[in-house]
């Protein structure tokens, strides 16, 4: 898990005087320029519903879908998809950290969140010394929010640092965000967050909207959000062939190959693949890789044995948010496959209506994430 990054090295502490907070607020570009912030702010102040398009290279923004796909609009607009990035100054995250405070434990110290004209920041209590700024959100808060910073780094270039504390919608706390070593920090940046670089930290970026390039410590072309352009391509040339006749030619956005492996793709870029996991996790599947729908769901029978049928959208509409989907629409996906009436599948020997999910598809808890994860190796479970 590319969050998990270790440090293994012996890390020091160094408080050189100059590296001090107040030093390194104004390092960061938030302090610098308010340039991409503004762009930004557009985005995340009023929501996607107002998105402007800003980016170029036949992007036109989920806005210009709606006039021709307004339920797919509309439920997109509920999915955690819509809301997965913003900025930490918005009032729906800055709300949720302001005037709080958390005590991450040695020897980090206990944080303190502030809002004012500059934006959301962290200091530590007991220490005059100025706050660090935080910049982007991460995480609809359908379950957790994670706040990012980018910052100039002498060796680097541009690092991220992911802040140490995040919020969690269970009991609306705040706590340590999950995947953080708990090692000696290196540097006084690093007590307010663990720093990624390079790949890491343009994959956070990427997988939490639709464009969008860490360039010298700005985002560059950013669109917020895993919106329709995301897994559509690029809409601009469907948009001008769909308003200059009544029935545009198929598949002028998009692929006219989809299939059942082309959509697991499309899905494990961000909800992982198999070739994210250790080999060793691959051939153990500890629990934890429940969290992974695709690499669970390439191992069992019924995507296996259904030669190309089962595929992500056969059970989940990518559009619809699924804390709007009934257990019995889920167990009714299941049937549509195993009943009785088709021979050509085998069917349970316990219960062939209902509890499908419970027994071959259990929930496992994921504490440190505020969340749980349902098991997509779909099998019968020793303890059944
Ligand atoms: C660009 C990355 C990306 C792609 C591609 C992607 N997802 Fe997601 N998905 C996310 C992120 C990030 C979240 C967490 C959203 C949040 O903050 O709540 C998420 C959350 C979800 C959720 C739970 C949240 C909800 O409201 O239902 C489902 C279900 C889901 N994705 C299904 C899919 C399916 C099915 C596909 C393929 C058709 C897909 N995703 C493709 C990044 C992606
Ligand atoms: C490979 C793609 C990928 C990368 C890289 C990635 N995420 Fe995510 N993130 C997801 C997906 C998919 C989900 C939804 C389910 C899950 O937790 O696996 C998610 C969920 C989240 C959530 C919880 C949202 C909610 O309310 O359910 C937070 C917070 C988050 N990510 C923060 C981050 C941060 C911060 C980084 C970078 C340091 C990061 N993610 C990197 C794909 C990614
Ligand atoms: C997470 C990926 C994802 C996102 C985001 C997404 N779609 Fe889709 N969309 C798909 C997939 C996959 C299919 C094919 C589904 C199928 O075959 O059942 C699809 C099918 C469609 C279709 C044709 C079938 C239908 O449901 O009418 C339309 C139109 C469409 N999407 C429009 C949109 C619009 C508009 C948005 C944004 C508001 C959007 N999509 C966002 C993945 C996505
Ligand atoms: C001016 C109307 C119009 C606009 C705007 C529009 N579409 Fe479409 N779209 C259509 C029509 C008409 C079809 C074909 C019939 C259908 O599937 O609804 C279609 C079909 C699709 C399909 C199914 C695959 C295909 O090409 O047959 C997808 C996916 C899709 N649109 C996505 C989008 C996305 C994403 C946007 C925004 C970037 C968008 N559309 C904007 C009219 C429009
Ligand atoms: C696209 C069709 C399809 C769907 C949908 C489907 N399955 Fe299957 N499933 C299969 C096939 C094919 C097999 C292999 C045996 C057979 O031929 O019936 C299988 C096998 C199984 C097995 C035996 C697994 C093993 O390792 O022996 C279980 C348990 C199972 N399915 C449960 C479910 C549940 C629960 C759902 C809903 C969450 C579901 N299936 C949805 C097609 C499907
Ligand atoms: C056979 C049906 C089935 C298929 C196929 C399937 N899912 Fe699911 N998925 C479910 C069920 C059932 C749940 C649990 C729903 C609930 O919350 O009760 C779920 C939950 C999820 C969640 C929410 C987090 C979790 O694990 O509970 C995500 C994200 C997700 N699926 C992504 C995917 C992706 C990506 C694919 C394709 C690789 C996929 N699913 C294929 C049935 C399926
Ligand atoms: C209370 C737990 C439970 C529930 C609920 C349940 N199953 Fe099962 N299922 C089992 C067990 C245990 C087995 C293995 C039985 C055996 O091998 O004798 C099994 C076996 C299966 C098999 C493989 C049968 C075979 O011949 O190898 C399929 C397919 C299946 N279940 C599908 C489903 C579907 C679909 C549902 C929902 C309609 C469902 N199950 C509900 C526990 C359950």
């Amino acid at each position: 898990m590319k969050r998990g990054l270790v440090f293994l090295l012996p890390l020091v502490f160094i408080a050189l005087p100059a590296l001090r907070y107040g030093v390194l607020r104004t390092e960061l570009v938030a302090q610098e320029s308010k340039a991409p912030l503004e762009s930004a702010a557009v985005i995340s102040a009023v929501d996607v519903k107002a998105q402007v398009p800003q980016v170029k290279g036949g992007y036109v923004g989920r806005d210009v879908c709606r006039e021709c796909h307004a339920e797919n609009y509309d439920l997109h607009g509920m999915h955690g998809h819509a809301h997965t990035f913003a900025l930490a100054s918005d009032d729906k995250v800055a709300s949720k950290f302001a005037g709080r405070d958390f005590d991450y434990g040695d020897p980090y110290g206990r944080y303190e969140y502030e809002q004012d004209e500059d934006g959301l920041s962290v200091r530590i209590s007991g220490e005059s010394e100025g706050s660090f700024p935080l910049q982007y959100a991460l995480g609809s808060g359908h379950h957790a929010i994670t706040l990012l910073s980018l910052a100039k780094d002498a060796e680097k270039g541009t690092v991220a640092y992911e802040h140490r504390g995040s919020w969690f919608r269970d009991r609306d706390r705040l706590g340590r965000t999950p995947g953080q070593p708990l090692t000696v920090p290196e540097s006084e940046s690093e007590r307010f967050g663990m720093k990624h670089v390079g790949n890491v930290m343009q994959k956070c970026i990427y997988c939490h909207t639709t464009t969008g390039t860490v360039v010298e410590q700005k985002i560059v072309g950013l669109t917020a959000n895993v919106n329709c352009e995301k897994c559509h391509g690029p809409g601009a040339e469907h948009v001008r062939q769909a308003k200059a006749m009544k029935e545009p030619p198929p598949f002028s956005v998009g692929s006219d190959k989809w299939d059942s492996e082309s959509e697991i793709q499309l899905c494990g870029d961000c909800h992982r693949l198999p070739e994210a996991i250790t080999l060793k996790e691959l051939r153990e599947y500890p629990d934890k890789l429940a969290r992974f729908q695709p690499v669970g769901l390439l191992r069992s029978q019924c995507f296996i044995e259904s030669k190309g049928a089962l595929r992500c959208t056969t059970c989940h509409n990518p559009h619809r948010t699924i804390s709007d989907v009934s257990e019995s629409e889920h167990t009714a996906s299941c049937i549509k496959c195993h009943q009785p009436q088709k021979s050509s599948h085998i069917t349970c020997p316990v219960s062939t209506t209902e509890g499908c999910i419970k027994c071959h598809m259990p929930k496992y808890d994921f504490e440190s994430l505020g969340t749980g994860f349902h098991d997509h190796w779909i099998r019968v479970h020793p303890e059944d």
